[in-house]
């Protein structure tokens, strides 16, 4: 149970509130690079601020507050000219630190215009790993953390994103939560599969968290090693690695990265960077940031406002979504299953009077030198660092497809709507040539 002061303070992100301050101590991924590379310009809300992102023809992107200084327009109505973000109102042009340079009609006027009086809020960006990231605190921006995972090279990359109607804490929240997988995914597929006699998944007996520099590792102790496949019925201890819950918002299970980027106090963006382990015969390198596809999910069924619930990812959503906008911890009864949730909460209450007291907050990197392929406590990395050995990852296709599964969402897809051209480029990176699932994969 929590006060809802309290509750207040681990929800709100706008900018001057104690978690807005905090959350504006880290870099944020706001969109795929491939989208920017497409669409050029695209409108940002992030930590309840509206934003413009463009990108530049000469090489990176500018990042700038939404409304135009001159009549207030939204300049995400605008286009790029150079590498200016120019207004669709009047045509002032702006550059990527916020600079007014051209003020058309202004200029042909005898003042020759005020382009000193005319600036816009601009706001740092990166990329890596697929997507554009921003940073919105005070200087100077600590460093933007070079996970190993996003170096991995025997994947097929793809970035999955769906906005949800919720806040962001609920969701992260999710990544200090093991029993959740065993009734949440295990057991709720099971009742699907089969209503009247479901097999369940062996029990958590119990549950232990480690914190380490960028998070919390989990740790589970289920009922028997003789639990059927799947990574989330069998124990691991915290020292053997497991799935990590990451500063600011992020869950990290080996094949995911999930980010729960808030939009304001009542959105959450999800960012999946899924990647999808290949043949060890495979190859791929380290995809370009421009070349990482990317898709939006459905949160719902077709035509219906039915949350979709096939997918682990979609499962999450459901439950989160459910706890209401924003959760009314006051109403809560925890219990020992909640071990990780209440120690989440005292770190980020910790974390915000680091910050208060000028202080960087946990998960910070201002290192260069320790800023490479920082490595992750994720457990039987060599899977992903080395590939599977191509006859299990045939046999595992194969079961797959018996199952059933893989026509309702692609081999792996951790989320429903896989689109058709996603699926056939992960096909063709897997080498798989019979093509006999090609065109279901986005029935999910
Ligand atoms: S409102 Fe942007 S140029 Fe006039
Ligand atoms: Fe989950």
């Amino acid at each position: 149970m929590l006060s809802p002061e309290k509750n207040r303070m681990l929800t709100q992100v706008g900018a001057g509130t104690p978690m807005g301050e905090l959350l504006r101590r880290y870099w944020h991924p706001i969109a795929p690079a491939m989208e920017l590379r497409e669409r050029r310009v695209k409108p940002i809300r992030l930590l309840g601020e509206d934003l413009v992102l463009f990108r530049k023809p000469s090489g990176g992107h500018g990042l700038l507050s939404r409304h135009c200084p001159h009549r207030l327009t939204d300049l995400s109505l605008g286009w790029v000219d150079g590498d200016l973000m120019r207004c669709a109102y009047h045509g002032w042009g702006f550059d990527s630190d916020g600079r007014c340079v051209e003020q058309p009609f202004e200029e042909a006027g005898p003042a020759g215009g005020f382009h000193d009086k005319a600036g816009v809020k601009s706001y740092p960006t990166a990329t890596l790993a697929g997507l554009v990231w921003a940073y919105l605190g005070p200087g100077p921006a600590p460093l933007l953390p070079d996970f190993e995972t996003f170096s991995w090279e025997h994947g097929f990359v793809e970035l999955i994103l769906t906005e949800l109607p919720c806040n962001w804490f609920q969701c992260h929240e999710n990544g200090m939560d093991p029993v959740h997988f065993e009734w949440l995914h295990s057991n709720g597929n099971a009742v699907r599969l089969n209503p009247e006699a479901p097999l369940y998944a062996p029990r958590h007996t119990e549950i232990d968290f480690l914190e380490f520099e960028h998070g919390f590792v989990n740790g589970r102790e289920v009922e028997t090693e003789n639990a059927p496949e799947g990574p989330f019925a069998r124990s691991s201890s915290t020292a053997e690695g497991g799935i990590l819950c990451l500063w600011p918002y992020t869950l990290a299970s080996g094949n995911t990265v999930e980010f729960r980027v808030p939009v304001d106090d009542h959105r959450t963006l999800n960012i999946t960077w899924q990647y999808s382990v290949l043949p060890d015969d495979v190859r791929t390198g380290v995809p370009e940031s421009e070349e990482v596809p990317y898709w939006y999910g459905p949160l719902t069924e077709p035509g219906s406002d039915r949350i979709i619930t096939s997918h682990t990812g979609n499962q999450d959503f459901a439950v989160w979504i459910g706890q209401g906008t924003v959760t009314d911890r006051s109403a809560e009864r925890l219990g020992r299953s909640d071990k990780g949730i209440t120690l989440l909460r005292r770190r980020y209450l910790e974390a915000i009077e680091q910050v208060a007291r000028g202080e960087d907050p946990p998960g910070t990197v201002r290192d260069p030198a320790a800023n490479v392929r920082i490595p992750l406590p994720l457990p039987r990395k060599f899977i992903y660092t080395e590939g599977v050995p191509r006859v299990v990852f045939e046999e595992k296709l194969a079961a797959r497809k018996k199952s059933g599964l893989y026509g309702i969402g692609g081999f792996l897809a951790v989320q429903a709507g896989r689109p058709d051209h996603i699926q056939t480029m992960y096909e063709k990176a897997a080498g798989i040539t019979d093509g006999s699932a090609l065109g279901s994969g986005g029935a999910g």
